[in-house]
């Protein structure tokens, strides 16, 4: 092994002197005598010096030249390092090439005529320069290096520990071990957990600029719900679309909900079926089976709906509450929808609020967001009147983008949960979706979420800021 060599070496000798030439001699291969060189210098058996050396190698050209060559370089190139005898140059070579090449090659000072020898001559800068320029010679650097004993030299290299094990401890031959130092500097490996998906970072910072804005996280912890905090406390008519099985999961195991608070079901019933409180209902037969279905919610404002109803049994106080957290709807999946995604929900409620009250809270929210040029169009919820879709200007997009849905809720859903009427609630949601697709410039919603979503993805995925400093 190459490196009981330098060891074995050194233990008689002063100086490897050139590394190149050691190898040479040993028929050692350089390359892997210098990596020992290094790995013995780092561990300090040995001192090694760097040792850098130009010298002059034929190009391509110059190489083909001197293969087919021309008659004075043919000659040159015949002539051993040591030096030959002109009879037995003569011999080795074609005799026209000879006769040719040794006149001209004599002319252009190449060839040194001794007595007896006939050699190379050594070739001086001004052959250099000329060969340089004919590019038919190019500079090479040679490193090797000089190498003398180190500190921790010995004749035979130790291996250093590089665990304490517990069969050491048991055998007790820790005693005897002798362990490597710590590299500091040494790269860690990549860290393989604790990475966040976007969506979680997306929905940290959402929930800072609530809590920043003075809104209380509401509680959201069950994905089961009864249809009739899904839809119909908050006035949604029991043949509405959305509460077909084509859009809305129902649950087989439990099929029904087990409790519902009896007074206020019978409020709801009364204001579905004749209205009161200024409206006329829906003059329908409102059925309690359907109320009690089971369903993996279909939107965040079931939660809201509940804590409204909290609220005005406990007495209301003016609130602000958010929620974010996961949504479910019986959609075809496509770029854009999938049948599980997450909602961003913010109401505030209070005595007199105005629709101006509402405008004026998204001003503050959207532009925290990033997003201070807002638009509004009337829309259509069951729960709102009136109720506006929000478009927001993206700056970086530069264009007008649908950012949520929003609205007052009606006396049709908050009287009867007991709430005093000049209790006002303005409401709106979003999708927690497509602000982090945006920010994270990703166009297919499976590539964000769901089971074909990449793992580099989670592990790689930047933080996005989002909003104004
Ligand atoms: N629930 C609505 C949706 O799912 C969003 C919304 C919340 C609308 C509150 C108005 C008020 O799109």
């Amino acid at each position: 092994m190459a490196e009981e060599v330098v060891l074995g070496f050194l233990e008689k000798n002063d100086e490897i002197s050139d590394s190149g030439e050691f190898a040479s001699e040993r028929g050692i291969d350089h390359q892997e005598l210098t990596n020992i060189i290094k790995s013995l210098h780092g561990f300090r058996f040995v001192n090694a010096q760097d040792i850098k050396r130009e010298r002059w190698v034929l190009t391509e050209e110059g190489r083909t030249y001197a293969a087919a060559g021309s008659p004075e370089v043919q000659v040159f190139l015949a002539i051993p390092p040591e030096g030959i005898s002109l009879e037995e140059l003569q011999r080795k070579m074609d005799p026209a090439v000879f006769k040719i090449g040794r006149s001209q090659a004599i002319k252009n000072q190449w060839l040194e005529m001794g007595k007896q020898l006939v050699t190379r001559k050594v070739i001086g800068p001004k052959e250099i320069d000329a060969l340089k320029q004919r590019k038919l010679i190019a500079p090479q650097t040679w490193k090797g290096y000089s190498v003398r004993k180190g500190p921790n030299y010995a004749p035979k290299r130790k291996k250093f520990a590089t665990d304490l094990t517990r069969d050491n401890l048991q055998r007790g031959d820790w005693k005897d071990m002798e362990f490597k130092e710590y590299n500091f500097s040494a790269k860690g490996q990549p860290i393989e957990g604790g990475h966040l998906h976007a969506l979680l970072k997306v929905r940290q910072q959402f929930k800072m600029i609530f809590l920043q804005m003075g809104f209380e996280e509401m509680p959201t912890n069950n994905f089961v719900e009864s249809s009739f905090w899904n839809f119909d406390a908050l006035f949604q008519p029991q043949q509405h679309p959305a509460r077909d099985s084509h859009d809305t999961f129902f649950l087989q195991v439990p099929p029904t909900t087990k409790f519902l608070p009896e007074d206020y079901v019978e409020r709801v019933k009364r204001v579905h079926e004749f209205g009161g409180y200024g409206s006329r209902g829906y003059e329908y037969d409102w059925k309690r089976e359907e109320a009690n279905k089971n369903l993996l919610r279909t939107h965040t404002t079931a939660v809201s709906s509940r804590m409204l109803y909290r609220l005005a049994q406990e007495g209301f106080a003016p609130k602000k509450y958010f929620s974010i957290d996961r949504v479910f709807r019986n959609e075809a999946v496509d770029r854009t929808h999938l049948a599980e995604f997450h909602q961003i929900e913010g109401l505030v409620c209070d005595r007199g609020l105005t629709l101006g009250d509402l405008i004026g809270v998204f001003n503050d929210f959207f532009t925290r967001l990033g997003m201070s040029k807002l638009k509004f169009k009337p829309a259509y919820n069951p729960y709102t009147e009136p109720s506006m879709e929000i478009f927001g200007y993206h700056e970086g997009l530069k264009k007008w983008v649908e950012i949520g849905n929003s609205g007052m809720f009606r006396p049709e859903m908050l009287l009867p949960m007991g709430l005093p009427e000049d209790v006002r609630v303005i409401a709106w949601g979003l999708s927690l979706e497509r602000p982090t697709m945006i920010l994270y410039g990703i166009d297919n919603i499976r590539d964000l979420f769901g089971h074909k979503v990449d793992l580099s993805l989670i592990k790689k995925n930047p933080l996005c800021r989002i909003g104004i400093e």
